[in-house]
């Protein structure tokens, strides 16, 4: 029989995602629009398990939309890995009186969240939020379009300095096992090369393109690299560029900086629609799922294949780059 929600609980885990506090704002609102009463678990599941809650109204998330990080903050908890850790959460959330739970987050947090959901009497919904964008059961995860306009405007500004030189400008994105800030950032800018964790590159390749195109009177180029790239650190793809072409060669990494700043229309827009689907899933019984937008649809894709199917990267930008860069 479905379980009646009369209380639910909020948080964030793993790394932090401009729309995670949008995200938020929608849960709460959301809930208390259909008579729900919220809490905020702070510090992800590390929080969740030291018991730091906050009782959440309608006031509490006021003037949060735009804001990036996430004001219930965020922690990436080893505890979750083992089952007694999993148990002090139940039972933080059980003593609060929580009967179902949205995560906002990725795969990982999502996999601790079946597991609980396995293991104790609560109804655990995911929503995902990554710059990575590496969650399956979404087309576009909350903080990925964000973190590409981030990393698009630091591209812009490189180039000018690089054009204003004769250098090759390395700038290295995050990414860990996927290349889809890359990709994105690497096309909109205008790259000459990107580099993925997902494919392989052949640096005696790579050298000749740009062998040729510097014959052909490019005075700078710019290459966008993914951090989990198979290759080699970025600072030695730079350096072996450098010692093969006689060109001199810079590496810009922008780190974190792309997990940060006010997120964009469309993150504010998916992270509203999100958080409501969350709420409302919960509301008609579903569990054990994280909600998604597949081709402007919201759907509900079951937890375990979050982290267990692979969401490939669109190749033709690959295609694309030489055609355009040249
Ligand atoms: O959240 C994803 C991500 O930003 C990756 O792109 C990056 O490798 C990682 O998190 C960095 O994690 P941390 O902030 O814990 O160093």
């Amino acid at each position: 029989m479905k379980k009646q929600i009369k209380r639910i609980g909020v948080l964030t885990s793993g790394g932090d995602a401009p729309g995670m506090n949008a995200a938020i704002r929608a849960v709460v609102r959301c809930a208390i629009f259909h008579g729900l009463d919220v809490t905020g678990i702070l510090r992800g599941y590390s929080g969740l398990i030291a018991g730091e809650f906050q009782k959440f109204n309608r006031r509490s998330v006021a003037n949060i939309i735009q804001k990036g990080g996430t004001i219930l903050e965020t922690s990436r908890s080893n505890e979750m890995l083992e089952a007694q850790g999993r148990r002090k959460a139940i039972d933080a959330l059980q003593a609060e009186g929580i009967d179902g739970c949205v995560i906002i987050g990725g795969g990982g947090s999502f996999r601790a969240a079946q597991a609980m959901g396995e293991e104790g009497d609560i109804a655990f919904i995911g929503v995902p939020a990554s710059i990575d964008n590496d969650i399956w059961g979404s087309d576009n995860a909350i903080g990925f379009n964000t973190a590409v306009n981030t990393a698009l405007d630091a591209i812009d500004r490189i180039r000018d300095t690089a054009s204003a030189f004769e250098r090759i400008f390395f700038v290295e994105v995050m990414g860990r096992k996927s290349g889809f800030i890359a990709l994105a950032v690497g096309l909109a800018g205008g790259a000459e090369q990107i580099i993925v964790p997902e494919i392989d590159i052949d640096m005696e390749e790579l050298c000749q393109n740009l062998r040729v195109s510097f014959k052909s009177g490019k005075r700078s180029s710019i290459i966008v690299v993914a951090e989990g790239n198979t290759v080699d650190d970025t600072i030695n793809i730079a350096k072996y560029v450098q010692m093969r072409l006689k060109v001199e060669t810079r590496l810009c990494t922008l780190g974190h900086i792309q997990r940060g700043g006010s997120p964009t229309a469309a993150d504010r827009i998916l992270a509203s629609c999100l958080g409501i689907a969350a709420v409302e899933g919960l509301l008609n019984g579903k569990k054990g799922h994280a909600v998604g937008e597949i081709k402007g649809e919201v759907v509900y894709t079951p937890f375990r294949d979050t982290w267990e199917k692979k969401k490939t990267i669109d190749e033709r930008y690959l295609k694309y780059i030489p055609v355009l860069s040249l």
